[in-house]
């Protein structure tokens, strides 16, 4: 059997800037790998009479066959390298929420890509996984790569950013999910053709990761899904000023939403914060980020 470790993201910065004759959107987005993750377990089997993949989840919401972005990216890795005859066996121990906008289902994919190249001796480089990650979902690049990027394109050329060591984040979602291409439809809405949109300068950002100054960061992380998923998902904006109001740096809407992170200094609130939350009935995950 073996194992890897499939973790969440959040964006401390996420500027949607255009929408591309392909329907995808062009965006700006500083994204960060946080502890809170899935564990895949898989065991490979060589030498069948043909390829069989299966899958299992501990939530049982989560259909497991080619509708599970991590069954396609099995299936693809093994077609794309030309191995036959192998038998897949996957189990996902699900702990990141669905729909929330912390990139889920992209780190099992990209976990399975991880894990299976490991298996079969690394027969892709670290390159051409992220291609076959990047057909699998925008998101998933990063979640191969992990650590602390600057994403452009659909998210798919990553540039790793210098960052302070790690920092304590906590994860709160509260009420239903967000489907990403409505969040996106909704920022249409708003922006038309976004001919007239002014993209946000995001240079603070990155000099405030690279000075290592988790204060500065109150000032400059954004994103511009608040703006059309808060009106909608009310929990999410009262677990926003409550992260603030409990002591957090700041509080953002992760990816389309609506889960929201807060950027904490002392663990000791961070805590507080998240037992609060959860007597609510609220999700919510303290941990720290990942380099
Ligand atoms: O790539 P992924 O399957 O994760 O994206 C889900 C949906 O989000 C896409 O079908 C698309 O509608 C939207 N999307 C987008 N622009 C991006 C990323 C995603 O419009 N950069």
């Amino acid at each position: 059997m073996i194992y890897e470790s499939a973790y969440a993201k959040i964006n401390l910065f996420l500027d949607v800037v255009a929408k591309r004759p392909d329907g995808y959107h062009d965006l700006h987005s500083c994204m960060q790998t946080v502890g809170l993750c899935d564990t895949i377990s898989a065991e490979i089997t060589e030498g069948g009479e043909k390829t069989e993949i299966l899958l299992t989840c501990s939530d049982t919401a989560l259909s497991c066959d080619e509708k599970n972005l991590a069954y396609r990216a099995a299936d693809l890795y093994l077609r794309t390298v030309g191995i036959d005859g192998v038998r897949v066996k996957m189990h996902i121990d699900k702990r990141i929420p669905l729909s929330a906008g912390l990139g889920g289902g992209s780190a099992d994919a990209a976990a399975v890509l991880r894990l299976m190249n490991r298996h079969f001796k690394n027969k892709l480089t670290h390159d051409e996984l992220c291609e076959l990650g990047a057909k699998l979902g925008a998101d998933v690049p990063f979640c191969i790569t992990g650590g602390t990027c600057r994403c452009e394109g659909v998210g798919e050329i990553l540039t790793p950013v210098e960052t302070r060591p790690d920092y304590t984040v906590l994860i709160a979602k509260a009420g239903g999910g967000v489907s990403t291409p409505e969040a996106f439809a909704r920022l249409d809405e708003l922006h038309g053709n976004y001919a007239a949109y002014t993209p946000r300068d995001p240079s603070r950002i990155y000099a405030a990761l690279a000075c290592g100054n988790v204060q500065a960061l109150a000032s400059c992380a954004y994103n511009s899904f608040e703006d059309v998923i808060l009106p909608i998902h009310p929990d999410a904006a009262k677990i926003k000023s409550f992260l603030t109001a409990g002591g957090a740096v700041t509080a953002l809407m992760s990816g389309s939403g609506p889960s929201v992170f807060g950027i904490f200094v002392s663990d000791v609130r961070a805590e507080c914060c998240a037992a609060a939350l959860r007597k609510q009935g609220i999700f919510a995950a303290v941990c720290r980020t990942v380099g």
